[in-house]
């Protein structure tokens, strides 16, 4: 099954750096994205240029992240995210990089700081001008109360979930810090990613020619499988549950 061979990879490396996507997620009742019934099956993205051009996407977007909370408020961490926060208890895991925006990987143990947010974080709100942060339960009561998405308080720019959107751009100090960590592991775990979303899934690449080792975990082949020196074509949850720990 590969669970074998993954031990002990896991057990002969030093810096193993996991790297996620929403299919960790999924077994938290979040959907992932590509996967039939996933977000993008049902909802079509509203790029940035459209949110901050038109208060119609705004009003959409907003909609939409309301629908969600219920979901998101719910989620816990699971097997995957438990596995990997017994890793970084352990000292083996220097950080973590994440698409996902959910912010489970902080609940499971993970300080802030070594949680490498490319996409952003749903759990809270920028204005996309001065960056002020908003609750989202802030955002909610203006939006009802005006009938639409609200502008900043501040500086009357638009306020975002803090993620990050198509054609917007990447968190610079975030890509910084990932390609560190890619570019000095020995093991590099791409976990629950379909690896079709650039830069992001430019990682598992830098980390095998930076010398690491790379296990793709995923229950649907992926570009980048050939390059892999495990491929784990499984559950994520059943493949991770063996090691979770205290
Ligand atoms: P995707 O939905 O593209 O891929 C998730 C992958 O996880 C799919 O290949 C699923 O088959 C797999 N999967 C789901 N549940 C699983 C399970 N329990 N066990 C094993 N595999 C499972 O999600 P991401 O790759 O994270 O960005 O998507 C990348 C980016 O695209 C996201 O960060 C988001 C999205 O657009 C932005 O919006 C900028
Ligand atoms: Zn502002």
């Amino acid at each position: 099954s590969g669970v074998e061979q993954l031990g002990n990879m896991i057990a002969e490396a030093s810096s193993i750096v996991p790297f996620t996507g929403a299919g960790i997620s999924t077994e938290c009742g979040i959907p992932d994205f590509r996967s039939p019934g996933g977000i993008w099956t049902r909802n079509r993205p509203i790029p940035f240029d459209e949110f901050v051009a038109s208060q119609d996407a705004r009003d959409e977007s907003w909609r939409r992240r309301f629908a969600m909370e219920p979901t998101f408020a719910a989620a816990r961490p699971g097997r995957g995210h438990r596995a990997l926060a017994s890793l970084y208890r352990a000292g083996k895991v220097p950080g973590i990089v994440t698409q996902n925006i959910d912010n489970l990987h902080q609940i499971s143990g993970f300080e802030a700081d070594d949680v490498i947010e490319l996409h952003g974080n749903t759990t809270y709100a920028r204005c996309i001008g001065c960056a002020k942060r908003y609750d989202l339960s802030w955002v909610k009561q203006h939006f009802d109360a005006s009938g639409g998405a609200p502008d900043c308080a501040d500086c009357g720019d638009p306020i975002k979930t803090a993620t990050i959107s198509f054609g917007q751009a990447m968190p610079e100090g975030a890509m910084q810090r990932a390609t560190e960590l890619a570019q000095h592991c020995d093991l590099f775990l791409a976990i629950g990613s379909s690896l079709v979303v650039w830069p992001a899934a430019g990682f598992p690449m830098m980390a095998k020619n930076c010398g690491a080792r790379l296990v793709i975990i995923n229950n649907e082949p992926t570009d980048q499988d050939d390059i892999a020196d495990l491929v784990i074509r499984h559950d994520i949850g059943e493949t991770l549950g063996p090691f979770v720990g205290n």
